[in-house]
């Protein structure tokens, strides 16, 4: 099965992030604008795992959860992958606790490689974000991502960490939880 690691933004966060974006839905409708199902932080995809791997995998992910403290984070920014003038992704980056956050992606891919699922992206920068659309064929979206460079969404905590399975196969893939677990309670302590 086809597996990520992520963390869920509030509903809050998503309806703030929804209302940003509904202009400029209207005004770029060849992009293929991504919606709230798909908006998770991944931090670690692992791709094809198999199920005995997977329940492997489950007590890994809640050791290293307990071992990070929750974090705070809000949306922020945008950016564009691999750049403005040839998109193929428009994104909106994260703000707050990004060192800790970044620590949280590592252990959980660290926990992921020892389970037998070795991130097929480890050892790449982790560059936390909320993929919002995708080009057809790279496309320059300058205006676009300036429009939002400036967005701040409310900040919010992040308490857990959610094993994901992706299912392909529709228009836009579907998502499954098929675990969570929490981080450590407090901002560092205990
Ligand atoms: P994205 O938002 O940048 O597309 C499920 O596909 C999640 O895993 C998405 O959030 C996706 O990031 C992320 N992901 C990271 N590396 C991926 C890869 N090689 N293939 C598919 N998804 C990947």
């Amino acid at each position: 099965m086809r597996l990520f690691i992520a963390i869920a933004p509030p509903p809050a966060v998503l309806d703030e992030l929804e209302s940003r974006l509904a202009p400029l839905r209207a005004s770029w409708p060849a992009l293929r604008w991504t919606g709230r199902p798909a908006w998770h932080l991944t931090l670690a995809f692992l791709g094809e795992v198999s199920v005995d791997t997977a329940a492997t995998l489950e007590p890994r992910l809640e050791r290293a959860a307990s071992r990070h403290p929750s974090l705070s984070l809000r949306v922020a920014g945008a950016g564009a992958f691999p750049a403005p003038s040839r998109a193929r992704v428009l994104w909106t980056g994260i703000g707050g606790d990004r060192e800790a956050l970044t620590a949280l992606a590592r252990s959980v891919g660290a926990g992921a490689r020892r389970a037998g699922a070795p991130p097929p992206d480890e050892g790449r920068r982790f560059r936390p974000h909320l993929t919002l659309a995708r080009c057809n064929e790279p496309a320059s979206i300058a205006d676009l991502v300036r429009a939002l460079t400036g967005y701040e969404g409310a900040p919010w905590t992040a308490t857990e960490i959610h094993l994901i399975r992706s299912h392909l196969g529709g228009a836009a893939p579907t998502y499954e939880t098929r675990g969570s677990w929490p981080l450590r309670s407090g901002r560092d302590g205990a």
